[in-house]
């Protein structure tokens, strides 16, 4: 029924919603969900008939606080949350999954509050739910926006599935900072690349139309620069410039924007001087002003009471303010804006159109997941069990897995392996484990439920294999919640490793960090091997040369040694769930791998912070052999271990020279081509890379910016050319006041394989 056919006008069927609501006790679902007016009107409406405590209500977001399908709670912190929940008092809830459980507290909110508004539930769903992708970093390796946004609307359908409507990712943070453990959960290093890989996420997790069953309101996070703390160490303090967060930092926020992101999470750090949590400037100047962002912003986890241990606030109450003036709409876990806002308000201290205006946003985004249509909507118990982990998640997750392995080296074509007659010894505790691959921010997925790479070997069946796990990676628990110990003693398994290795043909050493030495909290400043694996590799590369080296990391990791001495290095990061069938697979060459680097790996952790977009510096070259006064290292090169962007594959690729189309002004787009050929034996994809360098600029720019890329598959001896457009958009920048701006002059234009491609044309804009 369209109810505007029925009424003349929107105000006169707006009055007799009105009315109607005023008789009845609670909020009609039924009426809402046939009519026509918009969500924002509807939020409106509601608002009209809430009291101030149960505004202050939905801003309040709890984690899941007892066994939902079990007896209530009698006594404690568990209690008090179980009133406020029945009271109205709970906007939102996070860490409750399951049909059940989330039925559970549903039902609490719709049918035991006075005005019976569903809760939104939010989960990190950051690489999948029970099934798992490759984290984060992985997937962006793949540059293949196609499978990104695939791996992200598998995982909705999964969670969805369990009774989630909310997702706290894409986490788009950019990290030049391999020591930081979050890199793990970013798309990389790059503002071009992690603004496409944003907008694919953002479509993928939300879909065409958000009131469907199967898609969840996603999360743009950390708002803002928390990729920049200081040292990598992990909640640390971030100064820097205006530049720097518009033309770094900003972007992925901005594509995420602009795909029609539902909400926003602040950030734990401090950004020159002002909590993000409490910084006006973020929130209300830019996101909500300037980028007029309609969606609401949910802090981080406590992050609202932190800015007291940040010396910003003086007591909780001052915190609750200090938030909900800088734009902050929903309390995750500081307790702090019920506690607090009504005093705040009867005191003068907070405006109530401050209030209004946060719940509003969030009463909207809950009318376009259709709750107020079928609070119960997430909840079908057959769905649940139907789709959690179907042939097609795990289809797509195995996909999205192969795209994301990058081949690092490949001497003397140890690899592919040949798929008979050969004797392979697998070693390294991480071949068999079956829980460190599905990385960190897995907090549905099972233990021990990913494939290991012996599982994925052991389905090709022509060769022989051995295998010694050697000496243990890591020491007792491995949780989300605890911190990780790693051996660094027991070297007993080196003898066992040692004797398989004498007797093969070649080694697959799968070496690296455990799925939960990078995430959240896990910092590191060693970057190298963890734990007695660089021995191990050294000691086995003296009995057997013919070595294929398989990471899994969460970060860059600082391999030097291996890159001088083993001849074959495959990045296969935390692969997920399908992890050892995509390693199996890419190993044997029945995918030829086309991963890139999303982040530079740098030789050595001290160059770290090291990315390809730096700046020049008055003295970017040595002025002779003998020389020190230039900017350099004197115990290490400048130049990283392997360069964003880059990532070798079986069969080689030729660019041909760059040509310019036409000539460019300011009213004209101009066209660059190149002309790529596989000029090897097997099929395979390559992805194009262009980068810019505007030469010299009212602030200085980086040597290379990237600014379009194209993935492309050839077959042998097939040649394509990709032509790439340069716009404003392109050639501009932000300048120091966040201003958009395009100056004439010189500029170089470059395309190749990665970012340190010397394949250039130049071009002046007049
Ligand atoms: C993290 C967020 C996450 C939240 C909820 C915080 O500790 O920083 O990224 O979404 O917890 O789990």
């Amino acid at each position: 029924m369209n109810v505007l056919k029925k009424y003349k006008t929107p105000l006169f069927f707006i009055g007799v919603l009105s009315v109607l609501w005023f008789f009845e006790s609670s909020f009609s679902y039924k009426y809402e969900a046939d009519s026509i007016i918009s969500s924002d009107k509807k939020a409106e409406i509601l608002l009209s008939k809430m009291t101030l405590e149960e505004k202050i209500g939905q801003m309040n977001q709890y984690n899941g606080f007892w066994d939902f399908t079990g007896p209530s709670p009698k006594s404690g912190d568990a209690e008090k949350k179980h009133q406020d929940l029945k009271n109205g008092l709970v906007g939102s809830m996070l860490n409750v999954r399951g049909v059940k459980d989330v039925m559970a507290v549903q039902k609490i909110a719709v049918e035991e509050t006075r005005l019976g508004i569903p809760l939104i539930i939010g989960f990190d769903v950051i690489h999948g739910y029970k099934t798992i992708s490759p984290i984060p970093i992985a997937e962006a390796a793949s540059w293949d926006l196609e499978a990104i946004q695939k791996s992200a609307e598998m995982a909705a359908l999964e969670s969805s599935a369990a009774g989630i409507n909310w997702t706290f990712a894409p986490m788009v943070d950019i990290s030049r900072d391999a020591r930081w453990g979050r890199v793990m959960e970013g798309a990389g290093e790059d503002p071009f690349l992690g603004s496409k890989i944003a907008t694919a996420r953002v479509k993928g997790f939300q879909g065409e139309n958000l009131s469907l069953n199967f898609t969840i309101a996603a999360c743009a996070k950390h708002f803002a620069a928390y990729g920049f703390s200081e040292g990598g160490r992990d909640y640390n303090t971030v100064d820097v410039g205006t530049s720097t967060l518009y033309n770094m930092v900003f972007p992925p926020f901005i594509a995420a924007k602009d795909a029609g992101v539902k909400t926003f999470m602040n950030s734990f750090n401090e950004l020159n001087g002002i909590p993000a949590t409490g910084n006006e400037y973020l929130q209300r100047d830019v996101l909500k002003e300037e980028w007029n962002y309609d969606g609401f912003v949910v802090s981080d986890w406590g992050s609202i009471s932190e800015m007291i241990a940040h010396g910003y606030t003086k007591d909780g109450s001052h915190a609750a303010e200090i938030a909900l003036i800088a734009g902050s709409d929903m309390d995750m876990e500081s307790y702090l804006y019920l506690a607090h806002l009504k005093n705040l308000v009867d005191e003068d201290k907070v405006e109530i159109a401050l209030i209004d205006d946060a719940v509003k946003r969030i009463l909207k985004v809950k009318f376009e997941l259709g709750l107020f249509d079928d609070p119960y909507k997430y909840c079908d118990l057959k769905r649940e069990e139907e789709i959690t982990g179907s042939k097609e998640i795990n289809d797509a997750a195995l996909d999205i897995a192969k795209k994301s392995i990058v081949l690092l080296k490949n001497e003397g074509n140890l690899l592919p392996l040949k798929k008979e007659g050969q004797h392979i010894a697998i070693i390294g505790a991480l071949a068999s484990d079956k829980t460190s691959p599905l990385g960190n921010w897995r907090l549905a997925a099972d233990d021990d439920t990913a494939i290991s790479v012996l599982e994925g070997m052991s389905k090709y069946k022509g060769n022989l294999i051995s295998y010694s796990k050697g000496p243990d990676l890591t020491i007792g628990k491995t949780e989300f919640i605890t911190q990780l110990k790693i051996n660094t003693g027991d070297k007993s398994g080196f003898k066992e490793a040692i004797t398989i290795a004498k007797e093969a043909d070649i080694v697959l050493m799968v070496l690296g960090e455990h799925g939960f030495q990078s995430g959240e909290g896990r910092s590191r400043t060693d970057i190298g091997l963890p734990g007695v694996q660089q021995e191990l590799l050294e000691e086995i590369f003296k009995v057997n040369k013919n070595i294929v080296l398989i990471l899994n990391n969460g970060r860059p990791l600082a391999i030097s040694w291996a890159d001088e001495n083993i001849p074959s290095i495959v990045e296969a990061w935390q692969l997920g769930t399908q992890s050892g069938n995509a390693i199996a697979e890419v190993l044997y060459g029945d995918y030829n791998p086309s991963g890139k680097l999303p982040m530079t790996f740098p030789r050595n952790v001290g160059q770290v912070p090291i990315y390809y977009n730096y700046k020049n510096t008055g003295r970017p070259n040595s002025p002779g052999p003998e020389s020190v006064f230039w900017s350099h290292y004197n115990d290490e090169k400048n130049t990283p271990l392997y360069p964003f962007g880059y990532g070798l594959s079986y069969t080689t690729f030729n660019y041909g020279t760059i040509k310019i189309t036409n000539s460019f002004d300011l009213d004209q787009k101009i066209t660059v081509s190149v002309a790529i050929t596989n000029i090897g034996k097997r099929k395979g994809k390559e992805v194009v890379q262009l980068y810019i360098r505007d030469k010299y600029a009212s602030i200085t720019r980086p040597v290379k910016e990237l600014k379009g890329f194209e993935l492309l598959e050839l077959l042998p001896g097939e040649k394509k050319i990709v032509d790439f457009e340069l716009t404003e958009k392109e050639l501009g920048f932000y300048d120091n006041d966040g201003e958009w701006i395009l100056e004439k002059g010189d500029f170089e234009i470059f395309i190749g394989g990665n970012s340190q491609t010397n394949n250039k044309t130049t071009l002046e804009l007049k």
